[in-house]
């Protein structure tokens, strides 16, 4: 078998045999197949797609690349959550410790920044001393120990999808609903989780733009994890505005501390709680939604979850001072007002233009290697339907090279529109599947 002989073949729209898949799957593992010839094939698939069959063969190649973890020592069910990739998502981060409060179990592994959107374990890494690197063996003791651990692809892990994943985020291929689900669900499925509450996201933030094919990815997901006997819920939410106030690693987990604490922005309380319950109804701990909802705000109010947080940060090497004062997160030499030129109602706040903001601050990567600036990224005062007045905060930047201000202030001021009258404002959780 060629590579070139699979690259011609997708390229022409020929469906892909599981050998051949496999055949591909193995090079890309191994090393013996070159960046350039796996970027054809991605850029083959990107535009042939693939069916349900190959996304399926695919899922199955990439889990199988790694390890399968055995969580059966623990009797309880194991669940997790994972979003498609958003702009100013930190629901993981409240989420998951106040579902793992109430009593859920949770081997969580989590990704990095993927384009413009950002990513679980950078965000965690901005926390002094975290590790997202544990092995499976002490991943394995801390979820038994504590409920809960996130951690990021170790090689044992899906190393085809790391691979990937990487080679996606440079070849402007990650837009692909085969490369969306094997990615995301190769992973899930290799931490022998019982079921997973997917947040997939739709909009200008999102990569999927609508809900057409925010829902074929939903349920092409759904029917990969039952086809593995895992039940999996979908929440389409909204992303055509950034989530909540908070762009870029340290300053979203910051956001997420303030969720533990009963605080923070409406959208992202709203979303943690919804995102908890379905995590805690999947796992037997509450009958019903209402029930979940309940325990979750009951475990805000307790700051139960922020304790359990603080437990998962510790146990995996981290300092958790900064969580009960986060001003010691390291903060940005430099911080700018970006002001509103004119005046009116915020009709929109393109979520793909501030996520490529904050990304060029050094909140995410523009090459492969580049390393995350922690402490760069956006904080937005207004949200889409807020009223403002010239020359009003709309938002502020902070960053450490100062080369990035003038061109990131030109990127926000593309990002926002007004209008005249008072702006409709659209629900965040849009319909659920399952
Ligand atoms: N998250 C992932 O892990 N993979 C994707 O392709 C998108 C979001």
């Amino acid at each position: 078998m060629r590579v070139y002989d699979i690259i011609k073949k997708k390229r022409d729209g020929v469906e892909l045999s599981g050998e051949e898949i496999s055949f591909f799957i193995k090079g890309v593992t191994s090393g013996s197949i070159p960046d350039c010839q796996i970027s054809s094939l991605l850029m083959a698939v990107y535009f042939q797609g693939m069916t349900e069959e190959e996304t399926a063969a695919l899922t199955r190649e990439m889990l199988y690349s790694g390890r399968v973890l055995d969580l059966n020592s623990i009797k309880d069910k194991k669940i997790d959550k994972h979003s498609t990739g958003g702009v100013g998502d930190k629901i993981t981060l409240a989420a998951a410790p106040l579902a793992a409060s109430c009593g859920v179990y949770i081997p969580m592994i989590a990704g990095r920044g993927l384009g413009h959107t950002g990513g679980t374990i950078d965000k965690l890494e901005s926390i002094p001393g975290f590790r997202t690197d544990l092995t499976l063996e002490e991943f394995t003791r801390q979820v038994e120990k504590t409920g809960i651990s996130i951690i990021g692809q170790t090689g044992e892990i899906a190393p085809a999808d790391r691979r990937l994943y990487a080679i996606r985020d440079i070849t402007a291929t990650v837009e692909s609903i085969p490369f969306i689900t094997s990615s995301i669900m190769s992973k899930k499925l290799a931490e022998g989780i019982d079921a997973l509450v997917l947040d997939i996201k739709v909009g200008s933030g999102a990569f999927m733009k609508n809900q057409d094919d925010a829902r074929k990815l939903a349920k092409t997901m759904i029917e990969i994890g039952k086809g593995m006997g895992k039940k999996v819920i979908a929440v389409l939410t909204d992303m055509n505005q950034p989530l909540g106030m908070a762009v870029g690693n340290s300053l979203e987990v910051i956001e997420a501390i303030d969720v533990l604490n009963g605080k923070g922005p409406a959208d992202v309380a709203e979303l943690t709680v919804e995102t908890s319950a379905w995590m805690l109804l999947l796992a037997g701990k509450a009958d019903s939604m209402a029930l979940g909802r309940q325990k979750i705000r009951k475990a805000i109010k307790s700051r139960s979850g922020l304790k359990k947080f603080k437990e998962m940060v510790a146990g995996q090497g981290g300092i958790t001072d900064v969580i009960d004062n986060p001003s010691l997160f390291s903060s940005a030499r430099y911080s700018e007002t970006f002001a509103a030129r004119g005046e009116g109602f915020i009709s929109g706040i393109d979520a793909e233009r501030v996520g490529i903001a904050a990304m060029h601050l050094g909140a995410g990567r523009i090459k492969v290697d580049d390393r995350i600036d922690h402490a760069a990224g956006i904080i937005l005062n207004k949200k889409v339907g807020d009223q403002v007045r010239i020359n009003e905060e709309l938002a502020v930047i902070y960053f450490n090279n100062i080369s990035k201000r003038d061109p990131t202030i030109k990127m926000l001021e593309n990002a926002f529109s007004f209008c005249k009258d008072k702006v409709e404002t659209k629900p965040l959780i849009i319909e659920v599947l399952n």
